[in-house]
């Protein structure tokens, strides 16, 4: 395969201050960037000059905030930022998005288990119009009982539930965007003709969960079927991303290669280029001029974590007691640590334990911790800070332009990821410094692209377009 084929595709996951939840406290990030419309149009075009594939924004349905009683004290807990407590709409965002921006794709992440599918399908395309086609849809499913309770429900659905809906959701979607066939529009202004009536076709879906005449009002998009993507953790999402997906939004898993290899292969099971199915993990990058620097960055970064020590979260984590130990005592004291390689320039020993989709282990968030703080001199206390500061999930790859370049080309030819989706720790410093500092060593390695030779987000991600009007595909 020709690296013409195989280009390491870039995404940016929009958070209003980084990934960290603490990020905000740092001294340079604003205050006010939920819906600061100057910090929206900064990072796309942070994000296009890095010439990337995907600007990525998430969903949550709802708060997560803790209402205070009249005349009750009000808890730490209850001041505390969180990931889910305030979210723009994200196909309201999108559509903000494609106007200020005027190659890279956006995507929006919608909830399969709430979103109606004729709205969807209509949203979708519609920013596929006004963005020359470069939008796609990120599906989930949820599991938040406190969404379900704002969609009239008292449960979020059980597992089969939700996916037996997502699926009759999105084949649903899918026959809508078909409903048009592109050359449906005659605009004879002599004949008085203006639309091909033998073009579109209504397409009576009748379901368990829906039933939908259509056929849209919305015809044919720019890319008329826009590319799925798909973020899950059961059986079920495996198979559902196989089947109908052109990507999947992943955590840098244990083991990642058993990972990429299983998912590609339920792929190829349904008959497909496992190559149209990409795998695309979350990382947080920390890249300075020096490795020496980017460390400094980790350490102020876990140092602005504002939960107070919690030695049972730190016991939890590593599976060891650590209730009464002094929180400045060394990690190296505590734990065996035999076991673990500590960490090279690079971040070391990658060869995670554990297979399928677990919590990192407790070996595994020391090992990133050493890695990050750049030293094995790691107190209980800072081990602490990155746990309830840092994505455990998506590891930090903390160096110099070499270093995080390297780290990437190992993970893309060894193929546990088709690309990357960059979470910066904060804003705007964490994708700048990733775009100034890391993205011309990836082109200067000829891993991504130097401009964009292409128009649509299907033809950035190297996705074949379909050839013909969609159909669902047989269950
Ligand atoms: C990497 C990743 C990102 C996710 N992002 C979101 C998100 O932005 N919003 C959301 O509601 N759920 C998100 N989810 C959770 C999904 O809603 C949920 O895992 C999935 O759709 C269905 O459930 P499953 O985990 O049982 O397969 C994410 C999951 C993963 C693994």
């Amino acid at each position: 395969m020709t690296r013409d084929r195989r280009q390491l595709k870039l995404g940016y996951s929009a958070w209003p201050y980084g990934r960290h939840i603490s990020s905000w406290r740092l001294p340079g990030v604003p205050t006010d960037n939920e819906f600061n419309p100057r910090h929206y149009r900064a990072s796309i075009q942070a994000a296009e000059r890095g010439i990337f594939d995907i600007y990525f924004i998430g969903s949550q349905l709802s708060t997560g905030v803790e209402p205070v009683a009249p005349g009750e004290p009000v808890s730490d807990r209850q001041t505390w930022i969180n990931e889910t407590m305030i979210k723009p709409d994200g196909l309201t965002l999108a559509a903000y998005l494609a106007g200020v921006s005027d190659r890279i794709g956006i995507v929006a992440t919608i909830n399969s288990s709430y979103a109606n599918p004729y709205d969807t399908a209509r949203e979708a395309a519609t920013i596929d119009h006004f963005s020359g086609g470069r939008f796609g849809i990120n599906v989930v499913m949820g599991r938040s009982d406190a969404a379900a309770r704002n969609y009239s429900m008292d449960q979020h659905l059980d597992n089969e539930q939700r996916f037996d809906r997502g699926v009759e959701w999105t084949e649903a979607i899918i026959e809508l965007w078909g409903s048009w066939d592109p050359d449906w529009r005659i605009a004879d202004k002599a004949s008085g003709r203006f639309v091909d009536p033998t073009k579109v076709r209504r397409i009576d879906h009748k379901g368990r969960y829906f039933s939908i005449e259509g056929p849209s009002n919305v015809p044919a998009s720019p890319q008329g079927r826009l590319p799925i993507i798909h973020a899950g953790t059961s059986e079920r999402s495996f198979d559902y991303g196989a089947k109908y997906c052109d990507a999947r939004y992943t955590p840098f898993d244990g083991d990642q290669k058993a990972y990429y290899d299983d998912q590609k292969a339920r792929a190829s099971a349904y008959g497909r280029d496992p190559d149209d199915y990409l795998m695309l993990p979350g990382v947080t990058f920390y890249p300075a001029e020096t490795v020496a620097e980017a460390q400094a960055v980790f350490r102020r970064v876990q140092d602005a974590a504002f939960k107070p020590y919690d030695a049972k979260r730190v016991g939890v984590t590593i599976g060891v007691d650590v209730e009464g130990v002094d929180p400045g005592a060394k990690v190296g004291d505590v734990v065996d640590l035999a076991e673990i390689q500590i960490a090279d320039r690079r971040g070391g020993n990658w060869e995670f334990h554990g297979a399928g989709l677990s919590l990192a282990t407790g070996a595994q968030v020391i090992e990133r911790a050493f890695h990050g703080y750049g030293t094995t001199d790691v107190t209980l206390a800072d081990l602490d800070r990155f746990i309830t500061n840092g994505p455990l999930l998506q590891p930090p790859v903390v160096g110099d332009a070499t270093s995080i370049a390297e780290w990437v080309e190992e993970q893309f030819e060894e193929r546990r990821l088709d690309g990357v989706v960059v979470m910066p720790p904060y804003m705007p410093w964490g994708l700048d410094a990733f775009v100034d500092i890391v993205v011309p060593e990836l082109q200067r390695r000829g891993l991504t692209k130097t401009e964009y030779t292409t128009a649509t987000l299907r033809e950035h991600l190297g996705l074949p377009s379909p050839s013909e009007p969609p159909k669902p595909a047989g269950v």
